[in-house]
């Protein structure tokens, strides 16, 4: 039994009231982009719906550390413009090809793609205009601290280091440091930062920032293993994407490499490694504090889409 159903956490209405509270601060976020169009290419990608993932664990870090959410608001919405930006690229024609993300047509499918290419780096530079300009009560310094944190999760030592090695190793047999190694960067970056970001802002201990530095990486190879795993079980319609990709595309996975069953398992086990980095927080009155964290560990595993 986790910790997160011992307090009698309801994670489902945690799940939706998070997500309609990120909803409300991503469409507020995009205002006085101009031209026109410009906006309207970042807006339909930003506001394409998703499960919120990253801005939440942001949010529900920053808890954890004992801060006020509220004041995490504009960070984590401007991991979500991150993490759209990177998919309105990965989506490109000269990087995935694909047509289907969230449902829907892609950016570059309705807006063309030098618009999508735009849309991206409008999307990619307003992510830290959020915590640069917008973020008011946060005291300065926590704030650097942030930017950096972001800084490292796009860039060369984060996202773009892990896509320029993926599209390197497609059609190639890669072991499975290199698979690790991919995913890491591509995907456990920028979760890495949704959780220190969160805790950051609430100026949490150095003893926290490792815990959760640990949590996010469990927690980054864990989501990429169930991705892996959706590819080749779930349809495009569950998904809202292309499935079966990784195999048209000729990619290294965790089921090509492993199999099936023991993807899963190393999966579980890595959850478990993440939700245990947090048991020192998870002691009386922290219990409730964790329990979203912890929950949203488990919810990466079990998720279907
Ligand atoms: C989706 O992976 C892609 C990513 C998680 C990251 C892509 C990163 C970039 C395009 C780098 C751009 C970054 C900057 C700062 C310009 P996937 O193709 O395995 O997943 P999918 O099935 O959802 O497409
Ligand atoms: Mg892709």
């Amino acid at each position: 039994m986790t910790a997160a159903v011992s307090t009698g956490f309801d994670f489902a209405a945690y799940l939706e009231a998070s997500r309609l509270r990120v909803e409300g601060a991503l469409d507020a976020s995009l205002g006085p982009e101009r031209p026109e169009s410009l906006r309207e290419a970042m807006r339909y990608s930003l506001l394409a719906g998703g499960k919120r993932l990253r801005p939440i664990l942001c949010l529900a870090a920053c808890e954890l550390a004992g801060g006020d959410a509220a004041l995490a608001m504009p960070t984590a919405v401007a991991l979500e413009m991150i993490h759209t930006m990177s998919l309105i690229h990965d989506d490109l024609p000269a990087m995935d090809n694909d047509d289907l993300r969230r449902g829907r047509p892609t950016n570059h499918k309705v807006y063309g793609e030098a618009n999508a290419i735009l849309a991206g780096d409008a999307l990619l530079t307003r992510a830290f205009e959020m915590v640069a300009l917008r973020s008011p009560g946060v005291p300065a310094e926590r704030l650097l601290a942030v930017v950096a944190e972001l800084s490292l999760a796009s860039g060369a030592p984060g996202l773009v280091g892990g896509q320029v090695v993926d599209l390197e190793c497609e059609g190639r047999q890669v072991d499975l440091a290199t698979l690790e190694y991919i995913h890491l960067h591509k995907t456990g970056a920028l979760l890495r930062a949704c959780v220190l970001s969160g805790a950051l802002i609430a100026g949490a201990s150095e003893a926290l920032l490792a815990a959760l530095t640990t949590y996010a990486r469990g927690i980054g190879l864990a989501f990429q293993i169930i991705d892996d795993i959706l590819d080749v079980t779930a349809s495009s319609d569950v998904l809202g994407k292309t499935a079966g990709k990784d195999l048209t595309a000729d990619k290294t996975t965790y089921p090509k490499l492993l199999g099936l069953e023991e993807s899963r398992r190393r999966a579980d086990e890595l959850v478990a490694e993440a939700k245990d980095a947090l048991a020192p927080w998870c002691a009386g009155a922290g219990a409730q504090r964790a329990a979203p964290l912890l929950a949203l560990a488990d919810y990466i595993t079990s998720r279907d889409r």
